[in-house]
């Protein structure tokens, strides 16, 4: 109903219904709450007004009954309420496996988006119904932030960092998609659209070309995949010299290090994901290898923000198996 009015966006993903009852119970809540005071309020100051200037107030002390009363409700209350609002955090926060993947770069004052399968969009995204979606972010400059009212899902896309949201859209048709964190001069002017669209229009969509308001693909017809860019990228910065199975190898190799377990020198584990491999890019030194010297150059400046989501999607290639 909220949405007929244009009170509320449409509910377009599978969590929007979730978040609406959440956020609409808080706000009943507060409702109830700021109603049923200003009520008591009012009554009270009527009800037990001075009536006469020798009118004395009856003193009480203490009421063990009451105070359990206004200390166990609300504690009740409080509890519930960060229950949900916990579980509902968790199922946002966690893209399911299958989820297809998607980088998304904020610069001032655009989305740069890329799939997987490599078509590129600028402030536009093209997604399937009934599939979930991960965003990978991260910014080129300052704080943006990917905002998608109609899906309930936002959240910050930080320099020097990667941060992912999901979602999985229930009905085809065009959505807004806002930069949701003042970036600039033109900040307002940082909006976009997600077209949903059914699964065989994506895969048709995908395999167009190159994407729109982009250049295409630096080398051959159809649009490269990211991993297969990166591919390239690793080999152009000469990665592969140091980075190969091989005895003597003056880096350690990198099939099948996404997802696995690091020994690093100086004792500790880290699991090697995608924050880790952008890390181990532009700040080598960071957490180095075990049995391995600090001797890698910084890349820092040297590989743009796409070009790190590529080498750490090709990195994330190599551990279907392939050999570096
Ligand atoms: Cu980007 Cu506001």
């Amino acid at each position: 109903m909220l949405e007929r009015l244009g009170l509320m966006p449409t509910q377009a993903s599978t969590v929007a219904g979730d978040v609406d009852a959440l956020y609409l119970s808080l706000v009943a809540l507060s409702v109830v709450f700021s109603v049923g005071i200003a009520a008591a309020l009012a009554f009270f100051a009527i009800r037990y007004r001075r009536r006469s200037e020798a009118h004395e107030a009856e003193q009480i002390h203490g009421s063990l009954a009451l105070e359990l009363v206004w200390s166990i409700i609300p504690f009740v209350i409080a509890m519930g309420i960060f229950v949900w609002g916990a579980s509902l955090f968790i199922t946002l926060k966690r893209p399911p496996e299958n989820a297809i993947e998607i980088f998304a770069v904020g610069k001032q004052w655009m989305w740069k988006l890329q799939h997987l399968e490599g078509r590129r969009e600028i402030n536009e995204l093209h997604v399937p119904v009934g599939t979930p979606v991960k965003v990978t972010l991260t910014s080129e400059d300052v704080i943006h932030s990917f905002f998608v009212p109609a899906f309930r899902v936002k959240q910050d896309a930080v320099p020097g960092r990667y941060s992912t949201v999901w979602f999985e859209a229930t009905q085809t048709g065009s959505f807004h998609l806002f930069c949701a964190e003042y970036c600039g001069t033109e900040h307002s002017l940082m909006i976009g659209t997600v077209t949903v669209m059914e699964p065989d229009d994506y895969q048709a969509w995908l395999s167009a070309g190159s994407g729109d308001g982009m250049a295409g693909p630096a080398h051959g017809d159809g649009p490269r995949s990211v991993a297969a860019a990166g591919g390239e990228l690793f080999r152009d910065l000469r990665c592969h010299t140091c980075h190969r199975q091989a005895p003597g190898a003056l880096g350690p190799s990198l099939t099948n290090v996404f997802g696995a377990q690091v020994t690093l020198r100086g004792g500790g584990t880290v699991r090697a994901d995608e924050a880790y491999l952008r890390e181990s890019i532009v700040d080598p030194r960071a957490k180095l290898t075990e049995g391995y010297d600090p001797i890698m150059p910084t890349f820092q400046g040297l590989v743009s923000e796409e070009g790190l989501m590529q080498l750490v999607a090709y990195i994330k290639s190599l551990a279907a198996g392939q050999d570096t």
